[in-house]
């Protein structure tokens, strides 16, 4: 038995690398560097919560650890037993110890077998128990996953979502493991299913005093069920903490815009929005020196030589970061120390966020605009804007509008929401359709200025819609009438060219 504090499973320098083969021969040309230097450690009891993109490692992770796929080098050490070196017989051995419960429940339950079946598996797989003895048990783990006995003879399809991630829960605990490896085991269920297999796992937990590694995509998932939390970026650990340490104080940036997408359920509180341009770069030739240097609003000419290290903070807070001063815990740019949740207080110590984000709204005119709403600032300006001419002029409402949509749905407060609002032009008397309408003065929630900026939208942009339509009916482009050619090409621009069409463009959804 392993005593208090002491290391149930202990990761070193993980690495693992996929092999590309091409060619007639399969010659190796290039590697995916899935998991590139990983090291962590869990003691008994414990919840470490790994967090990340899509496709930065974290399943890599969870199946290395297990053996499931061979690791390319590093250290695995569960119970103090090196477990790269062993054996295949004593690994199957050890393996009932270490379990996996999977995100998709339905491909990962057999089909053709009954829960008796799935749950009693391993059970006679490792003559543990048979015939009445198995059946006994199997109903006793199905209770425990807060299932009736009586559903074992039948088959997984029967079974809503949760119910089938219960069977797997009840099929990974039939060998009374101590480790067990949850990859994305709820991210397929509603919100509130989720909530209740969250709360099954840390009972089950509490009774058997299992760990786990719960991976998730979602920093708000892993909240609740976490001790600590680990968030990866392309293969590697960029910030490991405590829980409550990582959301009260995230230092890596990266962690920091991860949990700036995290709601608040506080009306009061406020915080910037950290809008990461770009997706994770490819694995097979990751970005030089820190691989989050692309996409990092702090960087500096430092950060795209140099590989910053995972440094101890101590007090069990780890981070991959040149700019954090490690005497102080702190963010630090310029001197400058970056708070963690920048709210009305805190945003003068990140511009550079700010000009990223689609806050900071101090008008329409001047907003910054996410890239989907950018692209449509960019069709949009290749009119000249006549205030005098009705398709224009709904146009212009249009893109107001957007702006005052844009402003509400990303969280700003309701006083910029209602002031982006107010900056719509009234509707031109000469458009057909519905007339933008536009919050009441006074409208204190944000949820109405999203509702009224949405509405406007949708009214002013069928509006310019139908005032572009007809002024086209009335007068068709001379290039079009002329030129049979021109006249092709313009019906096949591309919409998304500012200089291809003069439609409409869509809306950013
Ligand atoms: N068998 C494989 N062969 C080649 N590349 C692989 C293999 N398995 C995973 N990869 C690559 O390794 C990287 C990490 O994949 P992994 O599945 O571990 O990511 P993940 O963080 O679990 O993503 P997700 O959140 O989508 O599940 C990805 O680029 C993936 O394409
Ligand atoms: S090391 Fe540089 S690029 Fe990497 S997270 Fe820190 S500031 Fe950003
Ligand atoms: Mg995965």
């Amino acid at each position: 038995m392993i005593a208090t504090g002491e290391k149930l499973l202990e990761v070193t320098d993980l690495v693992k690398h996929f092999p590309i083969r091409a060619g007639l021969l399969g010659r190796v040309k290039k590697h995916v560097k899935a998991v590139d230097g990983v090291s962590f450690h869990l003691r008994p009891g414990e919840t470490l919560g790994l967090v990340g993109e899509s496709g930065c490692g974290k399943t890599t992770v969870g199946r290395s650890i297990l053996r499931l796929i061979e690791p390319t080098s590093g250290s695995v050490r569960f119970r103090g037993v090196e477990l790269t070196e062993l054996p295949p017989k004593e690994l199957r051995r050890l393996r009932r110890d270490m379990q996996i419960i999977f995100q998709d429940p339905y491909s990962s339950l057999n089909p053709r077998m009954t829960v008796e079946g799935i749950v009693g598996e391993a059970l006679a797989v490792h003559g543990i128990a048979r015939g009445a003895e198995k059946r006994r048990r199997v109903g006793e783990l199905l209770e425990r996953c807060g299932l009736p006995a009586r559903v074992m003879g039948r088959y997984p399809h029967e079974f809503s979502g949760g119910q089938r991630q219960r069977v797997g829960i009840a099929r990974a605990l039939a060998l009374e493991p101590e480790f067990i490896v949850c990859d994305e085991a709820v991210s397929a269920l509603d919100v509130s299913i989720q909530a209740q297999v969250i709360n099954l796992l840390m009972d089950i937990q509490q009774d058997m005093g299992l760990s786990y590694l719960f991976i998730a995509h979602d920093l708000s998932v892993v909240e609740h069920i976490s001790h600590r939390v680990a968030v990866m970026y392309l293969g590697r650990i960029v910030e490991i903490a405590g829980a409550a340490e990582l959301y009260e104080l995230p230092l890596h940036p990266y962690t920091r815009a991860l949990l700036s997408a995290v709601p608040v359920p506080d009306p009061e509180h406020r915080h910037e929005r950290i809008i990461l341009e770009g997706d994770v770069p490819t694995p097979i030739d990751p970005p030089s020196g820190c691989p989050f240097h692309p996409r990092c609003w702090l960087a500096e000419a430092r950060c795209s030589r140099e590989v910053p290290a995972l440094r101890d903070l101590g007090g069990d807070h780890a981070v991959a970061c040149h700019l954090v001063d490690a005497a102080s815990r702190t963010l630090r740019k310029d001197g400058k120390v970056l708070p963690p949740r920048a709210g009305k207080n805190g945003r003068d110590a990140l511009p550079t966020v700010e000009a990223e984000s689609s806050l900071s709204l101090e008008g329409a005119a001047d907003a910054p605009r996410p890239a989907a709403a950018r692209a449509i600032d960019a069709a949009l300006g290749v009119l000249d804007v006549d205030e005098e001419d009705p398709a224009d002029a709904a146009l212009a409402a249009a893109d107001a509008a957007l702006a005052a949509a844009d402003a509400a749905l990303a969280e700003t407060s309701t006083d910029q929401a209602e002031a982006l609002a107010q900056t719509l032009p009234p509707p031109s008397p000469e458009v057909d359709g519905d007339a933008p309408t536009v919050p009441p003065p006074g409208t204190s929630s944000i949820d109405a200025a999203l509702a009224a900026a949405d509405e406007a939208a949708d009214a002013a942009l069928a509006a310019a819609d139908a005032a572009l339509g007809s002024a086209e009916d009335a007068a068709p482009p001379p290039a079009a009438q002329d030129d049979p050619e021109a006249a092709r090409e313009s019906e096949s621009a591309d919409p998304s060219d500012p200089g291809g069409s003069d439609a409409p463009p869509a809306r950013p959804s």
